[in-house]
């Protein structure tokens, strides 16, 4: 589950409201995070169990009573006496109005698609009921960018890339590599491995794996999945890439 950013151990406890039910989390804990705890499920694109939240999908707003607009729950910060809403009607009209914002500009080829079946955009479209979308298929921005394969385990397509930056704090946070950034803005905005680099091969990328496995669609995406297909089943390994699935 993605539960926003990790609270800080040994913080006092905070009291709060949410859908009802009465919870308790370290102070620091966001309320998506919160929400979780209890059981609660809010819709992300973003936000990850073990990164900084970010905040850029807008997936997981909330209401919170005395509170005007609808805050990003991974980067709200639970606080005492806050009473939380995470799914009313109005909630769900905006979500599927930002689902349907993001898919706008996303290649619709679902069915022939390396992630089909494993993809978090088709999990949460689905999870917050959009059926249709209005907005006419803007995807088209970065299909003249073309797939860059230069990386011998992994392509990067700009055209089915959400600009969540997951891949870009996986680099950062996890891996300390700091290769990826975004640039652009607008439609125009796309991950980039770095300025001075034409593409991922030439850029400080040590094809870790990290950024691939933080990817919530098949914008980074292994190319023996893309060719074969994901594996059947999973192994522990200390080797990026490797299927033997020794450790030590
Ligand atoms: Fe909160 Fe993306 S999950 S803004």
């Amino acid at each position: 589950a993605d539960l926003g950013t990790p609270p800080v151990a040994g913080e006092p406890s905070v009291r709060l409201t949410i859908d009802g039910r009465a919870v308790s989390v370290p102070a620091g804990t966001s309320v998506m995070r919160a929400a979780a705890l209890c059981g609660g499920s809010i819709p992300s694109l973003c936000a990850t169990d073990s990164m900084a939240a970010f905040g850029s999908c807008r997936m997981c707003l909330v209401e919170i009573e005395g509170r005007r607009g609808a805050p990003a729950s991974c980067t709200t910060p639970a606080e005492p006496g806050m009473v939380v809403h995470t799914q009313t009607e109005r909630l769900a009209r905006l979500r599927r109005s930002i689902m349907e914002l993001t898919i706008s500009d996303h290649p619709l080829d679902c069915l022939t698609c390396s992630a089909n079946n494993d993809c978090e955009l088709q999990d949460t479209a689905a999870q917050v009921g959009l059926r249709d979308v209005r907005h006419g298929y803007a995807g088209a921005n970065h299909l003249g960018a073309g797939v860059d394969g230069s990386n011998p385990y992994f392509d990067f397509d700009p055209a089915k890339c959400i600009v969540c930056s997951r891949c870009v704090r996986a680099c950062d946070e996890v891996q300390g590599t700091f290769a990826l950034t975004i640039d652009g803005r607008g439609f125009a905005s796309a991950v980039s491995a770095g300025q001075a680099a034409d593409d991922f091969l030439s850029s400080e990328c040590v094809s870790c794996g990290a950024c691939v496995q933080a990817c919530p669609t098949a914008s980074l995406q292994e190319k023996a999945v893309t060719a074969i297909g994901k594996p059947e089943r999973a192994v522990v390994t200390t080797c990026a890439y490797c299927g033997v699935g020794c450790t030590f």
